[in-house]
């Protein structure tokens, strides 16, 4: 097991502008369950494939424990990667896919039977070792690529995407078997999603990338509820963090005629004249108070069963915008008893949970 540092790892491919993993800055601990999120190229895979050895570093290094791995090849990295597709061989049985890479590696007969079984136990696929991968479910050649993995050891394991091929049920069954068994064998684990919710729920810590550029790296509670600028707002959380523009005023900022007062040092800190604020749809409350109150025109209720969201959208009076805002507004509203589409809302917004961003560099200053 071993630690893994990314040491303002560049990667740029030839004939694009930005670099895809631009000075990536990161220290994974030892046993550490660490999921890279982002959206579609943000620059993840990348990431990733730049630690197992599959990519070039142009700039800056790669350790894994005390060692910089910066030149090394994959095969002298100690690691096992598990990819989207799974790349089992189709024509070997479950057993042979599990137990080549000891294969190659000259390993005794004796000992690749054992430690594949112990794996396959570990997983609940013992039933299955004689079969060939299309006569399995996809969760099943799921497992088996994690097999695969496990039975080599390694001091760090790479995971890519490995559950979008399953169904939903399965993907969520899967993530929590995962999570548990990394907890188990205590091997530094480094996960890509697009998914948050997999990443909120599955990581120790959860590191967002935009545009090849880490946003933040915190633990899932701490990226919900200090995210560090719009981004992380928005992508953190679904319904996603609403994000609004306001219009900056002697002791706080105003938005759509309501005064929302800020603390001293939030005024103090804000550049410009605008702020964006941010408040999740679970902070806010319906009121009958019309003053003070944000009004909304329900254009949609989604019914969950256990929740019901409403989707309007600011009146008029709210026309500037600022870095990351939005008229869209989503709110959390009693199941029991949800508006009707057309009806205005009126929404107070809990002080204690707003976030306030700056309206021109999107950082937070709350
Ligand atoms: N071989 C390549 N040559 C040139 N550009 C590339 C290459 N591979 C990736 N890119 C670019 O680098 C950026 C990051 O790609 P990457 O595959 O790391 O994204 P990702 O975050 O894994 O996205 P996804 O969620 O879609 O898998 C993208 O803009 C992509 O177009
Ligand atoms: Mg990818």
């Amino acid at each position: 097991m071993a630690s893994i540092t990314y040491d303002k790892a560049t990667r740029r491919y030839s004939g694009t502008e930005r670099p895809a993993v631009d000075a990536l800055d990161l220290e994974i601990a030892d046993g550490e369950f660490l999921v890279l999120v982002g959206p579609s190229g943000s620059g993840k895979s990348t990431a990733l494939r730049m630690l197992a050895g599959l990519e070039d570093i142009d700039e800056g290094a790669v350790w894994i424990g005390d060692r910089d791995v910066t030149q090394l090849p994959p095969r002298s990295r100690d690691i096992a990667m598990v990819f989207q597709n799974y790349a089992l061989y189709p024509h070997m049985s479950v057993a042979q896919n599990m137990g080549f890479a000891l294969k190659i590696a000259g390993r005794p007969a004796s000992e690749i039977k054992q430690k594949v079984l112990d794996a396959a136990k570990l997983l609940d696929i013992e039933q299955y070792l004689d079969r060939k991968p299309k006569a399995l479910s996809g969760g099943q050649r799921q497992r088996v690529a994690m097999g695969r993995a496990i039975v080599r050891e390694p001091q760090v394991f790479l995971m890519d995407e490995p559950l979008s091929n399953l169904d939903a049920k399965l993907r969520v069954s899967t993530r929590t078997q995962i999570a548990a068994l990394q907890r188990r064998l205590g091997v530094t684990t480094v996960y890509v999603t697009h998914d948050q919710v997999e990443a909120m729920t599955m990581g120790d810590r959860v590191a967002v990338l935009s545009d090849g550029l880490l946003q933040q790296c915190d633990t899932p509670r701490a990226l919900y509820d200090r995210p560090a600028n719009v981004f992380v707002a928005g992508f953190i959380g679904s319904p996603a963090m609403n994000l609004v523009a306001a219009k900056l005023t002697a002791d706080g900022a105003e938005v759509g005629g309501v005064q929302v007062p800020l603390k001293p040092e939030v005024r103090s800190a804000a550049d410009g004249d605008m702020v964006t604020i941010g408040f999740r749809p679970e902070s806010l409350e319906v009121t009958t108070d019309t003053d003070g109150s944000l009004p909304i025109k329900v254009e949609l209720v989604e019914e969950l069963g256990s929740d019901a969201y409403v989707y309007g959208k600011l009146g008029a009076g709210v026309e500037e915008s600022a870095e990351g805002s939005s008229r869209n507004v989503v709110a959390r509203v009693d199941p029991r008893t949800p508006p009707g589409m057309g009806d205005t809302l009126h929404l107070r917004i809990r002080p204690d949970e707003l976030h306030v961003f700056s309206g021109t560099s999107g950082q937070r200053l709350s």
